[in-house]
């Protein structure tokens, strides 16, 4: 019997309330077929059926609840996600980008959000291009790749429509210039869904291909180990222009023989930088 067959909707309230009682994540906040997946995995983790009966284990059992957790949290992204990354990013990083371009006359910018969930990181990305490259941005051919392992995700991602509470960190007057809202939703507008292209990547099984200048990798590889860690670093590191930067999660930390090639230029907010002699 499958386990969404055996649950009533009661059940899965009270399995709600439970989680937001132990660990005070708000479950709704998620949409339900997301966490009817999730409960999933973790029920069969148990050979259980019932969402009761996954409540009462989680009622019992602390390790359960922060499984869960991880379990949850994994697709959570948000716009301007740490506000004070995305300021160096358009205060200092992409200023010295542009200029480098504009001095070198290669007017060309490569971006790869890696594990891009939603779409939200990309998005905000390239609303800070377009900001930053005013009159000048038809002079420039720009490509920014999200990429997620998540078709579900990716879908969500290319609709563009994101609730209140998922564009909070959106400065005013980017979220007046750049979004349309119809009383429930804001929608991205199409100028800067144009600039995305969103690919399902597996960034394991997958070349990352050359020839970006800037890599975001954040709050992606904190469930992965760090031998899997090390070999994905290099593959950036690789993949990344000379001058190009690579941008991790507050959390993360670089491990193995990428420490060796990326500078880190601005500590605290987990930027690196693939500087050559
Ligand atoms: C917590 S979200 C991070 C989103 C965004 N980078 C941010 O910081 O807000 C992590 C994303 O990594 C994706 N992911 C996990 N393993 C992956 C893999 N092997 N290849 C590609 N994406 C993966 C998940 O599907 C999830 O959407």
């Amino acid at each position: 019997m499958s386990v969404e067959k055996v649950c009533t909707d009661k059940d899965f309230i009270a399995l709600k309330n439970t989680i937001f009682k132990k660990t005070s994540l708000d479950c709704n906040q998620y949409k339900d077929p997301y966490l009817q997946r999730r409960f999933g995995v973790r029920m069969r983790a148990h050979g259980l059926q019932r969402y009761s009966d996954y409540s009462s284990l989680l009622c019992s059992n602390r390790d359960e609840c922060e499984e869960l957790m991880r379990d949850l949290t994994i697709n959570v992204t948000q716009f301007f996600r740490d506000i004070p990354v995305f300021k160096a990013i358009e205060d200092e990083l992409f200023p010295l980008m542009i200029y480098r371009k504009v001095i070198k006359n290669t007017p060309r910018i490569r971006i790869w959000s890696a594990g891009c969930s939603s779409g939200e990181e990309p998005y905000s990305i390239a609303i800070i291009l377009r900001e930053l490259l005013g009159e000048e941005f038809d002079s420039f051919t720009i490509s920014i790749v999200g990429s997620d392992i998540d078709e579900e995700c990716l879908m969500a991602a290319r609709e563009g429509r994101y609730l209140p509470r998922q564009v909070v960190n959106v400065p005013k007057p980017y979220l007046e210039k750049y979004f349309s809202f119809d009383g429930q939703m804001y929608q991205v507008c199409p100028e800067i869904m144009d600039m995305v292209e969103f690919k399902n990547v597996d960034l394991f099984s997958s070349t990352a291909g050359t020839g970006y200048d800037v890599i975001l990798c954040r709050n992606v590889v904190i469930y992965f180990t760090k031998d899997m860690q090390e070999r994905l670093y290099m593959k950036f590191y690789k993949a990344l222009n000379p001058d190009g930067y690579f941008i991790m999660g507050n959390t993360e930390t670089l491990v193995g023989e990428a420490t060796r090639h990326l500078t880190s230029i601005k500590s605290r907010e987990r930027v690196y930088q693939k500087i050559v002699e």
